[in-house]
């Protein structure tokens, strides 16, 4: 077994919550609502994800996937409606709170921090997750190193989770596109969260590396971490979500199992023919 199996889910110093039970929802999205410049983003929307599930998001581009995201963790705030997690509303928290609250996540572009190993990269992602903004991590962060060792252990834990072992003392410069994909996750990985929003992770990757993803996503699932998956790539999402909650145009198409959205004709036209 690997890491990610044997990691805590939550800090030791935590009470352990209830035992899940997989129709127990972790996140419930209530009438959410996020307005652009009078354009709905995100229109009256609901839906809930059950502890331990992978649940995906799907849609054409535009369609508010990643703004759902930004509302879900506090990057955003709604126009209207709630997010509840974990028993509490927390729909106009921000971010850092939610992070310390068990939400982490993983962004459609890159943020890697090319001046660092790829360890020290999951290393920051603790603090950034935990203290909510990036510059107070930076600074702070030759000290955490000389201080924290076991940190660096528990990094490295992760790295060899996501199949990363190798990379641990690499330059992030110098590391494959796909690796770094891989990195983002144990970075995020590395705040302990409860529940892991993935913002497309196999973008721009090979038939391969997706499968590499695909590995992760299941091992992080088992580990306990509930995972929200944004994703174009059709075969992943089929094969390894639990539920699949689709949108267009901000507004939700159709939601079920993979083979009950797969087959659901609302869906197949706004991809025009693209699920088979
Ligand atoms: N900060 C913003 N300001 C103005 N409009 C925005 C903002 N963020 C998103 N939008 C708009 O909201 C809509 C949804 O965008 P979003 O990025 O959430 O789509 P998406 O489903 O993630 O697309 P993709 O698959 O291309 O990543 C788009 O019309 C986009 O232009
Ligand atoms: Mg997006």
């Amino acid at each position: 077994m690997t890491m990610l199996a044997n990691a805590p889910i939550q800090p030791e110093d935590e009470p352990m919550s209830p035992v899940a039970h997989p129709s127990q929802a972790l996140l419930r999205v209530e009438n959410l609502s996020r307005e652009f410049g009078g354009v709905l983003a995100i229109e009256n929307l609901s839906f809930t994800v059950a502890k331990g599930d992978i649940h995906s998001i799907i849609g054409p581009n535009g369609a508010g996937k990643t703004t759902l995201f930004n509302l879900i963790t506090g990057v955003y705030k709604p126009s209207g409606g709630t997010v509840l997690f974990d028993g509490a509303t927390v729909s106009g928290l921000p971010p850092y709170k939610l992070a310390a609250r068990g939400m982490s996540r993983t962004f459609q572009n890159l943020q890697i921090f090319f001046n660092m190993t790829a360890v020290e990269n999951v290393m920051v992602g603790r603090h950034l997750h935990l203290n909510g903004t990036l510059l107070p991590a930076l600074f702070r962060f030759p000290s955490l190193v000389r201080k924290d060792r076991e940190a660096k252990e528990r990094a490295a834990e992760l790295m060899a989770s996501v199949g990363l072992a190798k990379y641990v003392d690499a330059h992030a410069s110098s590391m494959p596109y796909g690796a770094l994909k891989r990195l983002e996750i144990a970075r995020a990985l590395a705040s302990e969260p409860k529940l892991l929003l993935l913002d497309e992770p196999a973008a721009g990757l090979n038939a391969t590396e997706s499968r590499e993803i695909d590995e992760v996503i299941k091992k992080v699932a088992a580990s306990g971490i509930t995972v929200i998956l944004v994703e174009h790539d059709m075969k992943m999402v089929m094969g390894i979500s639990d539920r699949i909650t689709a949108l267009n145009y901000g507004r939700k198409l159709a939601e079920g199992t993979p083979a009950e959205v797969a087959a659901n004709p609302d869906v197949v036209a706004a991809y025009l023919g693209t699920m088979d």
